[in-house]
């Protein structure tokens, strides 16, 4: 169908499905054992409810923010996914050109298919970007990597902590991984390269299951980028995260393709908001750290609910990746300006007309369960 026929971002994944390479749709829909988790996390969406305001003068509504210290148009960034080239031959920069349009920020993979470099130099003047960290065994090669990144102008490092080994992918494991097909071969340097099973196996096996807590000291000797740990799961890991000095945490369970039945990012705010208060007197949104949230995220509710419940932002993943993938470029800026027009109405609907106005009372999440 016409991209004009493109109502909302789950649109582009049931025509992914049918015009996709069979690889590259098992690879970027596939997650963990039985796709539980990533199942809850949309649905755990559609357990919180809204408490709307009336007769604001909603006339002009701004949706606008601050992200890391960095202005965004829209409360939500375009999440780190690996191996871009498998959906189009112009892989993240697709990505990279529809960020700059719509004054969002990208978060660069380490296992993006087009170079660190390729994606910035397509980048805009000024355009701002995040980049995701897988940590290499040999830290001399993270070393690299990281300040290599500082120096080309990145505004935060998100560290992936969340995956010590790669979950079992098991549509993307009945795939053959060629590592021939330059599309599917990262250049940021993968060792080892077992082609049995799958694409995300294949590729990972660089990253080191040893990353514990006394290394981020050494990351922040090397680095003045402020540092968010990508894949908290509980109130426990984030307060221990702010005590050591992270500028933040991505409440993530990687889009369910790690642990299965790990709970969704949304669900875990709600404790880690209750608890960082109770403990350390925090209010959300906080400057000085900074929760953010990913997985299931497709419609701009889903946004305006993290926001309300304290998320400074939340990242989007696949629906960007099954725009260009079936559309290319226009896709994804088809999918930024479908949630920039739900941002608005949306927002008059609920009476919120900034970011600061949208509170936790506007939000009934009694159905969340608190740890
Ligand atoms: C990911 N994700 C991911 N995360 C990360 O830290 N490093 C990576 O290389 C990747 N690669 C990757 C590939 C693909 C195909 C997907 C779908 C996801 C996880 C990603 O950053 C994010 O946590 C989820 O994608 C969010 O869920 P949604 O929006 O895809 O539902």
């Amino acid at each position: 169908p016409p991209l004009s026929e493109i109502l909302n971002l789950h649109d582009f994944e049931a025509i992914a499905k049918d015009v996709m390479h069979e690889k590259a749709w098992a690879y970027y829909s596939s997650a963990a054992d039985d796709e539980i988790t990533n199942r809850e996390n949309h649905a755990a969406f559609h357990r919180i409810w809204f408490r709307p305001r009336i007769l604001r003068n909603v006339i002009k509504v701004d949706w606008s923010t601050t992200i890391l210290g960095q202005k965004s148009k829209m409360p939500l960034y375009i999440t780190a996914t690996a191996l871009g080239k498998l959906g189009h031959p112009d892989g993240e920069l697709n990505l990279t050109r529809a960020a700059a349009k719509h004054g969002i920020i990208q978060m660069i993979p380490t296992l993006a298919s087009c170079s660190f470099d390729e994606i910035m130099d397509a980048a805009e003047p000024g355009q701002v970007q995040f980049f995701q960290l897988y940590v290499n065994k040999d830290r001399e090669i993270t070393k690299r990597i990281v300040q290599h990144a500082e120096k080309r102008g990145i505004k935060g490092l998100f560290i992936t902590v969340d995956a010590p080994q790669l979950g079992r992918r098991e549509k993307d494991m009945r795939q053959k991984f060629d590592a021939e097909d330059p599309s599917e071969v990262s250049k940021a340097g993968s060792d080892g390269v077992d082609r049995s099973q799958g694409a995300a196996r294949a590729i990972s096996s660089f990253i080191d299951p040893g990353l514990n807590w006394s290394d981020l000291k050494w990351f922040k000797s090397i680095t003045k980028m402020p540092l968010i740990l990508k894949g908290v799961q509980c109130w426990e890991d984030a307060l221990e995260a702010y005590d050591t000095g992270m500028a933040g945490v991505v409440l993530s369970n990687h889009g369910g393709r790690q642990l299965d039945f790990a709970r969704s990012g949304i669900e875990v705010l709600v404790e880690v908001v209750t608890n960082l208060k109770e403990k350390r007197g925090l209010s959300f949104p906080n400057e000085r750290f900074q929760l953010f949230v990913d997985g299931g995220v497709r419609r701009a509710t889903d946004v305006i609910k993290a926001v309300a419940l304290g998320a400074t932002a939340v990242g989007v993943g696949r629906p960007f990746l099954y725009a260009y993938s079936s559309y290319g470029p226009e896709g994804v800026d088809k999918a930024l300006t479908i949630l920039n027009d739900e941002f608005e109405m949306n927002m008059r609907l609920l009476g919120a007309r900034n970011i600061e106005e949208i509170v936790p009372e506007m939000v009934d999440a009694s159905n969340i369960h608190l740890h």
